[in-house]
């Protein structure tokens, strides 16, 4: 069994908790951490059959050799503070955050450490085809997301250019740029942008549509190659215990540890 340590346990990470816990995957979890302590105490009084330790630094977690993976399902900031300590001890790092990773202060790590960096599909699919894609190079990858007005509110991009999206009948695009621009302007939702990036190896151009008529995130992207064209759309849907998280999301952390654990044990 290999030993896990979990930062950040909010939505998804309370499933991937889960799963450990109910035996979806074969592994141990060591540690629980998180910003706000009393959600990581939570958690891990939650579980039945784990016992994991609450982490206050990180270094407690690089400083264990018991740990061999470490699941980050926090925030970009985490993965730019974190992610170096826990590498430089050994350890494989899953990134939810995927965004951290094209920022120009994480790149250098993705260089040096890319076999150990484990990046899930996340809310999206497809990536594999686009990875092969990428073996003959990639012409171009659009990305499109649609999501109901009222979710965009909280968005950082939406709050600095004061947008108000309460009266959009029609849809509305409110930010088009690259996948870099993208993880900056909307850090929690389009993580997707980021990973479309590292897979493709290509530029990606990226829009938000504001759009009233859906109710779930759509996410959709067209990526044209001279050994094809592949088109994915994806609705996601909320997962039935945490509403805050794409159920799908989730699911493809959980899958992507089991594997990490399974051709391991
Ligand atoms: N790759 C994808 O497709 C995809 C899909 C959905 C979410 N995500 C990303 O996964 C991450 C987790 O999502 P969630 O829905 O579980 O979020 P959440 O807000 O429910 O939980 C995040 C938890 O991490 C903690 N946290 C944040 N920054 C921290 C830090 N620097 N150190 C320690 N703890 C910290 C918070 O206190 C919180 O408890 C987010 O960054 C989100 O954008 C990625």
């Amino acid at each position: 069994m290999r030993g896990v340590a979990l930062i950040g346990c909010g939505a998804i990470g309370s499933v991937i908790a889960k799963a450990i816990d109910e035996g979806q995957v074969n592994a141990v979890l060591l540690y629980v951490m998180d910003a706000d302590k009393s959600r990581a105490e939570r958690l891990a009084t939650s579980l039945r059959n784990q016992k994991p330790t609450i982490a206050t630094s990180v270094e407690e977690i690089a400083n264990d050799p018991r740990v061999e993976i470490v699941v980050e399902a926090a925030s970009q900031e985490a993965v730019i503070q974190y992610a170096e300590a826990l590498l430089a001890a050994g350890k494989e790092l899953v990134v939810m955050s995927v965004g951290a990773l094209l920022r120009p202060e994480v790149r250098p790590l993705l260089a040096k450490y890319k076999s150990r960096i484990h990046v899930p599909s996340g809310a999206l699919g497809g990536l594999d085809a686009l990875k092969a894609l990428s073996l003959v190079g990639i012409e171009s990858v659009e990305l499109v997301t649609h999501k109901h007005p009222s979710k965009l509110a909280d968005e950082p991009y939406v709050r600095q250019k004061g947008l108000n999206l309460e009266g959009v009948r029609e849809p509305l695009v409110v930010f088009e740029g690259t996948a870099e621009e993208a993880v900056r302007a909307f850090p929690r939702t389009l993580n997707i942008a980021a990973s479309l990036a590292l897979a493709s190896g290509a530029t990606v151009k990226v829009k938000m549509v504001a759009d009233p008529a859906v109710h779930n995130n759509v996410h959709e992207f067209v990526a044209r190659s001279r050994a094809g064209t592949l088109y994915v759309k994806v609705e996601n849907l909320p997962h039935p215990e945490n509403p805050k998280t794409s159920y799908l999301a989730a699911l493809s952390a959980v899958e992507l540890l089991r594997s990490l654990c399974t051709t391991r044990c």
